[in-house]
């Protein structure tokens, strides 16, 4: 029976990443729909979950994605209560390779490693991978900050975080990189992750604070989001801080994707989110 990968994307085409990654995970076929909201995912739902057996349904298999982080949450919400009894499926919600690239981050920075008490600033956490590694710090008992260009999506992402996962992150404004290195001052981790080709901090701005211990910056794309650090990256030494670049932390991320993928196809009842994915980050690392 082969194994069908349905891709509920939040925005309006479905992603070509998640879809190569898809199959690289073991489905037979992706099948990738755009524009997919809580209001018409119902009958998206229902054929997934009514065309297979009790012992077949393991082969059909649901993946949640696009840009949005809040709405890949609530598609999750909608797709879960569409389920009853025994009618279900496996789901992933991974928006923008939100659980999995900040899974992967954190996962290395903690590896062999407490983060419990240590002051953490996550850089541009408004997004979707910043999000869930704000939760994740937080769940290693980091005291996490999280910084936006503007105050009110600051709070706005540290409120959905507290009320996804119980922790309060604290909402800082840094409008530019300035005011970024000024947000770093005192902590002992930073977590870039702001968009694509974006520099958050200069060189100058992480090298001279002394306490700062690990830096990971999730954008592979120059200008990287730490000056002063290579994409490649991995555990290295720079200044004195333990450094992990995007393509660093993005091995990992692949290989859990790959993972996650393939254990959607082992039962018909998991969803796999933050804890499930970061778990599995944890045994990978
Ligand atoms: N390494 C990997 O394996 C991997 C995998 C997936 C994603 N990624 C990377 O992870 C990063 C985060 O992904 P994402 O989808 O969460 O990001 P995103 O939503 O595209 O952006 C994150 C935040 O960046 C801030 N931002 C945007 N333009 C900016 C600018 N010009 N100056 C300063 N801040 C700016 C925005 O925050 P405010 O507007 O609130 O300031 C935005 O919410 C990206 O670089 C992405 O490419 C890496």
């Amino acid at each position: 029976m082969k194994k069908l990968l349905f891709l509920f994307d939040t925005d309006p085409m479905p992603s070509t990443f998640d879809t190569v990654v898809g199959y690289d995970g073991g489905a037979d076929r992706v099948i990738g729909y755009g524009g997919v909201t809580p209001s018409n995912v119902g009958a998206l739902v229902d054929g997934t979950i009514f065309t297979r057996g009790p012992n077949e349904k393991r082969h059909t298999a649901i993946f949640i994605g696009g840009g949005n982080m809040v709405a890949g949450e609530q598609l999750l919400t909608a797709v879960s209560k569409r389920f009853f009894g025994s009618f279900r499926v496996s789901v992933m919600l991974d928006s923008n390779g939100s659980n999995t690239t900040a899974a992967a981050g954190v996962a290395q920075l903690a590896k062999g490693r407490d983060l419990g008490s240590m002051k953490a600033v996550v850089l541009a956490g408004t997004g979707p991978v910043g999000m869930r590694a704000a939760a994740l710090l937080a769940k290693e008992g980091a005291v996490v900050s999280l910084t936006s260009r503007v105050k009110q999506r600051a709070e706005a992402a540290c409120r959905t975080i507290e009320a996804r996962f119980g922790a309060l992150p604290h909402p800082v404004e840094a409008i530019d990189s300035e005011a970024r290195a000024a947000a770093i001052k005192g902590a002992h981790i930073v977590f870039a992750a702001g968009a694509i080709g974006v520099e958050l901090l200069e060189a100058q701005h992480w090298q001279s604070q002394s306490e700062i211990e690990l830096i990971a910056d999730c954008n592979a794309q120059p200008p990287l989001g730490i000056a002063g650090i290579e994409a490649v990256d991995k555990a290295k030494d720079r200044s004195g801080k333990v450094i992990f670049g995007a393509l660093g932390i993005g091995a990992l991320k692949l290989k859990l994707h790959r993972a996650c993928i393939g254990q959607l196809f082992e039962r018909s009842d998991q969803v796999l989110d933050a804890e499930q994915i970061y778990a599995q980050a944890k045994a990978m690392t």
